[in-house]
C-alpha cells in the first residue's frame, strides 16, 4: 500500500518516519520543501504539489495546523481533490473543530472518495515510536480499512462515533491538559517560598492527585525550565495550545456552553505568546508564570 503524507512539520515528519521504519512505501508533501528534506534522504518519495500526491497513492493522511491549512491543501488549485483519488482513502489527523471534518468529508465523498478522522493524543516521541492515541471518527467499513495504517501509528484507536465525533473527543482531552499548565505554574507559586530542588517538587506533584499523566512523561522537561533550561526540540509549541484553546472556545460557542477556565487559559496563554515565547514549548509556560505571575 502506498501511503501519502500532506503535511510535515512536526507530527507529520514524526509520523512519516515511523510509517518508513514499519516497511511502508511513503510519499510526503509539504507547502515548505525543506521539512520533506530529511524525510527524502530517510527513502520517501517528495511530491511536487498534494495534487500529485493524492494521484500516486492508495492512503492520504494529512496532519495540518488548522482549518485554513486544511482548505489550502485540499481545496487549492492542485489540492489532493484534484487528483485522480476515485476510491481513495483519506485520514485526517488534525485537530479542528467537527464542522470542519464534516464539511471535509463530504468534499472528498463528491470526488468519490472517503474520509475518516484521527485527530491524536501523544506529541513527536509516540508519534516517532507508534504510541499516539487516535480518536477516530467514521463509517464502519472506512475506519476498518484505516485500521491497519492506525495501527502502525497508535498505541490504542478508539472509533468513537461519526465524522466530528473523533475531533469532538480531541478536543475535550486536551481540555484539561492545556488549562492544567497554567494551574501547574499557579500552584509552583504557593511554593515559591519553600527551599526544595524542582525536579523533586515536580516528582511530587507527578505522584499524587496534583499531576496528570502529562507530568509522569513531561515532568522532566518542566522540572528543567524551573531551573533555567530552555525545552529543546520544542514538540507542542505555545501558539498551537493558543489554537486547540480558540478551537475549543468557537466549538463551546456552537454548543452554548461555558467554558469560563478554558477562556482564562487563552487569556494568559496570548500574554505570554505577547511576552515572547509563542513559539517555545508548552512545557516552559509553568516557568514563565513564576516569573511574570507576581501582583
Ligand atoms: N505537536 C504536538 O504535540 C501535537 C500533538 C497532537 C496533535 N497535534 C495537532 O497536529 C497538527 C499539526 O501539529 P504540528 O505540531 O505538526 O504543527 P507544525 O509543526 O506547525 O506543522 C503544521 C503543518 O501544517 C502545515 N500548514 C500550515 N498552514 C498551512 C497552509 N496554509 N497550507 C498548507 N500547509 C499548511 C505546515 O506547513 P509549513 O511547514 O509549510 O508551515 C506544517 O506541515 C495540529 O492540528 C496540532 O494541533 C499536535
Amino acid at each position: 500500500m502506498k501511503i501519502g503524507i500532506a503535511g510535515t512539520g512536526r507530527m507529520g515528519a514524526a509520523m512519516a518516519t515511523r510509517l518508513l521504519a514499519r516497511s511502508h512505501s511513503v510519499s510526503v508533501w509539504n507547502r515548505t520543501r525543506q521539512k520533506t528534506e530529511a524525510l527524502e534522504r530517510a527513502g520517501a518519495a517528495v511530491a511536487a504539489t498534494p495534487q500529485e500526491l493524492s494521484t500516486n497513492a492508495d492512503v492520504v493522511i494529512t496532519m495540518l495546523t488548522d482549518a485554513l491549512a486544511i482548505d489550502a491543501t485540499y481545496r487549492g488549485g492542485q489540492g489532493l481533490l484534484a487528483g485522480e483519488i476515485r476510491g481513495k482513502l483519506f485520514i485526517d489527523m488534525s485537530t479542528v473543530r467537527p464542522e470542519i471534518e464534516k464539511a471535509l468529508a463530504q468534499s472528498v465523498r463528491a470526488k468519490g472518495a472517503t474520509l475518516v478522522e484521527c485527530p491524536v493524543g501523544g506529541t513527536v516521541g509516540p508519534a516517532k515510536e507508534g504510541k499516539l492515541f487516535g480518536f477516530v471518527g467514521g463509517e464502519i467499513a472506512d475506519v476498518e480499512r484505516a485500521r491497519p495504517v492506525l495501527n502502525d501509528l497508535c498505541r490504542r484507536v478508539e472509533h468513537v462515533g461519526s465524522i466530528g465525533a473523533g475531533a469532538s473527543v480531541k478536543l475535550a482531552i486536551n481540555l484539561p491538559l492545556l488549562v492544567y499548565y497554567q494551574a501547574l505554574g499557579e500552584a509552583l507559586s504557593l511554593c515559591r517560598n519553600v527551599d526544595i530542588d524542582p525536579a523533586r517538587l515536580i516528582d511530587i506533584f507527578a505522584d499524587t492527585s496534583g499531576g496528570p499523566n502529562m507530568l509522569k512523561v513531561r515532568g522532566a522537561a518542566i522540572a528543567a525550565t524551573l531551573q533555567g533550561k530552555e525545552t529543546t526540540p520544542v514538540t507542542f509549541d505555545v501558539n498551537l495550545i493558543r489554537k486547540d484553546l480558540r478551537t475549543m472556545l468557537d466549538e463551546a460557542q456552537g454548543l452554548s456552553v461555558r467554558l469560563p477556565l478554558t477562556s482564562q487559559a487563552l487569556e494568559r496563554y496570548d500574554e505570554a505568546a505577547r511576552n515572547g515565547i509563542g513559539a517555545s514549548d508548552a512545557t516552559m509556560l509553568p516557568a514563565y508564570w513564576l516569573g511574570h505571575g507576581q501582583m
